[in-house]
């Protein structure tokens, strides 16, 4: 089991057992893409790739971080100096977590924490969310806070906001610890305690989600995404609203018309994106997953034509995708590269892996990866609580 493995490594590198496992899960994006800093809607699921934390909590307010994907090196950081932006690379996440508990007044202090991850990295998957996420729940409980899950959720998002410096929404965040297996999450990015699940059943109606990764690097800490988080801010702000996501439909034409031509589309695009959200969400509840995919593809036109956040090789993907057969497809995540994603009727998977790994070739790309995803469960702990072992 992976669990003992990652526990068992433990041991070697820091001389003792864990006092637990815990995992966080990657997501894609089904619909509601850039939507969540505009306190809009998404719905996300999680992905059957998680990264595993063994962690055991200490007493001497020291931090000990190591990941098997890292160089080998254990990371040691008292807890007490730590300062945003002081911790350089995959280190930052982890302390951004302990960090943000301790600023919003949580008594944490030290841990030794050893990663194993099997989320793939720069591919919008939300490695780094997995990453924090698993330091949350895992801290949650090592010092009994008893958080819930959404609290847990923004106290990640703070560390990647506040100590590492990328300006993202909540959504990565929601889909890793809330989500559940056999579930998207439908969020409401103003009140995420409110999240509810919406039963995907993709292999009872016969459908598959393949997951295309472009492997073109995909980085929201370039300074594009925050850009575009502002051009919204500012649209809001000139509409007179809270969020963009306080425009109802009915008034996108008249916005349109007001707003400075360089921000009208992206206004447009969150307007229509939220109501492809709940259009989505209909689908689901009906049962009718397969009618997710014109909503995936126009979603996509959305973010190329008017977010302007694909890339050749993510739009390749797309054409490639549909052009063999899939029910729809869409760039997921923040964009300027990482994955698509496309339904698929079962048995279509490599029809349509074949054509866009093809179509890649015939363009000179590098070959995508390409995997079938199944909606997985949320963070959670794997190995069993303490004082459940049966006694004899
Ligand atoms: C990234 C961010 C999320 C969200 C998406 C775009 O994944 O981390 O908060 O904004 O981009 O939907």
């Amino acid at each position: 089991m992976r669990a003992d493995r990652v526990a068992d490594a433990f041991r070697r590198l820091f001389g003792d057992a864990p006092d637990g496992v815990w995992a966080a899960p990657g997501r894609v994006n089904l619909i509601g893409e850039h939507t969540d800093y505009n306190d809009g809607f998404a719905l996300p699921m999680a992905l059957p790739q998680s990264t595993l934390l063994a962690a055991r909590r200490r007493t001497d307010g020291r931090l000990r971080l190591h990941s098997a994907q890292g160089d080998g090196r254990i990371t040691e950081l008292p807890v007490a100096s730590l300062a945003p932006g002081s911790v350089k690379g995959w280190a930052g996440y982890p302390a951004g977590v302990v960090w943000a508990l301790a600023e919003a007044g949580h008594p944490v202090a030290g841990a030794d924490l050893h990663f194993d991850s099997t989320v793939p990295t720069g591919a919008g998957l939300s490695s780094s969310a997995a990453l924090e996420c698993a330091v949350a729940v895992a801290y949650d409980e090592l010092y009994g806070l008893r958080l819930s899950g959404a609290a847990l959720a923004r106290i990640a998002q703070r560390a990647e906001n506040a100590f590492v410096g990328v300006p993202c929404g909540i959504m990565d965040q929601m889909a890793s610890v809330c989500c559940t297996a056999g579930s998207a999450l439908h969020l409401d990015a103003r009140s995420p305690e409110h999240h509810r699940h919406v039963p995907f059943d993709l292999r009872g109606q016969g459908l598959r989600l393949l997951v295309i990764d472009t492997r073109v690097a995909h980085d929201l800490g370039d300074g594009a995404y925050a850009a575009l988080r502002q051009g919204c801010e500012r649209a809001a702000a000139l509409l007179g609203l809270p969020a963009l996501r306080d425009l109802p439909p009915a008034e996108l034409p008249r916005a349109l018309h007001a707003l400075p031509a360089e921000l009208a589309p992206l206004v447009r695009h969150v307007v229509t994106e939220n109501a492809r959200v709940a259009e989505a969400v209909s689908r689901l509840r009906e049962g009718n997953a397969a009618a997710l995919g014109p909503i995936l593809t126009s979603g996509h036109a959305s973010l190329r034509d008017d977010y302007r956040v694909s890339c050749p090789e993510t739009d390749l993907a797309v054409t490639a995708a549909l052009d063999a057969g899939a029910l729809g497809a869409r760039m997921t995540g923040g964009g300027f590269g990482g994955s698509v994603i496309a339904l698929v009727r079962a048995g279509r998977e490599d029809v349509v892996g074949d054509r866009v790994t093809a179509a890649f070739a015939a363009a000179g790309h590098r070959a995508p990866r390409i995997l079938t995803a199944t909606p997985a469960a949320g963070a959670r702990r794997l190995t069993p609580p303490p004082g459940s072992e049966r006694q004899p």
